[in-house]
């Protein structure tokens, strides 16, 4: 079967959970409950976009496995092909009907990401990627920025929902390099941020304490648009770490030094 096929109906899931993110907005107040941590939302439209994109993968590729963030794993998760799969990501963005969010599937062969779809039902944009068939946003050729200096670009990062347990909270990044460059956002969106790298919006972003599911559409994506995509140390980047460097290629290795000798926030006045 070849990545066209996958990419295809990746994007069939992928605007059918849209759908229903759709649906579901502003209507699910009563719905929306912690998970654990303080802030970790799930709501009903996670579920509701998690089945119906579960339904149209299975049933067109019965023999892969999945990982996704609302049913965990199904299948050997050692399998040739992995769906990693994010229902709605931008949960907190959601519940608040701030108008940031996606669906989010990748598909990692053999433990690497080939294929992703990144869909934005509100903004109807649709981010696509496979491995040599290039990057896409609403079917058209996208390419990452062309910033070389830190002190010119724009960034985005994010903070993940242990940071009220954790030192390693990506505040003394983020107050680092709001200093160093043109600005740096915060936007809910793992997966939005990934596509908004890959189409030059925005010319980096790294961040910690993520998941497979976040993540996987979006490295295809960046690297097919011509960004480059590693550990914060500039080394392959490991799914499971929950680090990721993501940039216009550019700015990598300068964003990748600073990222490892932040100062201590206390040395912040
Ligand atoms: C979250 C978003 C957010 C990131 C968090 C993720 P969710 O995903 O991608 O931008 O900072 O670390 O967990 O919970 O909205 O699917
Ligand atoms: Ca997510
Ligand atoms: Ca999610």
């Amino acid at each position: 079967m070849t990545l066209q096929i996958f990419l295809d109906i990746a994007t069939e899931a992928a605007l059918a959970g849209g759908a229903v993110l759709q649906d579901y907005l502003g209507k699910i107040e009563d719905a929306i409950t912690e998970k654990g941590r303080p802030g970790d939302l799930v709501t009903a439209a996670d579920k509701a976009s998690e089945e119906v994109v579960l339904e149209i993968l299975r049933r067109h590729f019965p023999q892969h496995s999945i990982l996704a963030e609302e049913s965990g794993k199904i299948g050997n998760q050692e399998n040739e092909y992995l769906w990693a799969i994010d229902p709605l990501d931008g949960t907190t963005n959601y519940a608040h009907q701030y108008p940031f969010f996606a669906v989010s599937i990748g598909l990692l062969i053999n433990g690497v990401p080939q294929v992703g779809v990144i869909y934005d039902p509100l903004h109807d944009e649709l981010f696509r990627a496979a491995t040599a068939l290039g990057a896409t946003r609403n079917r058209q050729p996208i390419k990452v920025s062309t910033t070389s200096e830190l002190n010119k670009s724009l960034l985005v990062t994010g903070f993940a929902y242990d940071r009220r347990e954790t030192s390693d909270n990506n505040y003394a990044e983020f107050s680092h390099l709001t200093h160093l460059t043109q600005g740096v956002r915060r936007s809910g969106s793992a997966s939005m941020d990934l596509a908004y790298v890959a189409c030059g919006r925005v010319d980096g972003y790294w961040e910690r304490g993520l998941s497979p599911w976040d993540i996987a559409a979006g490295i295809i994506l960046v690297q097919e648009a011509g960004g480059k995509v590693t550990a914060y140390d500039g080394t392959p980047i490991k799914l499971d770490s929950g680090r990721i460097l993501a940039t216009n290629g550019d700015i990598h290795n300068t964003l990748s030094r600073e990222l490892l000798q932040v100062p201590p926030l206390s040395s912040w006045k």
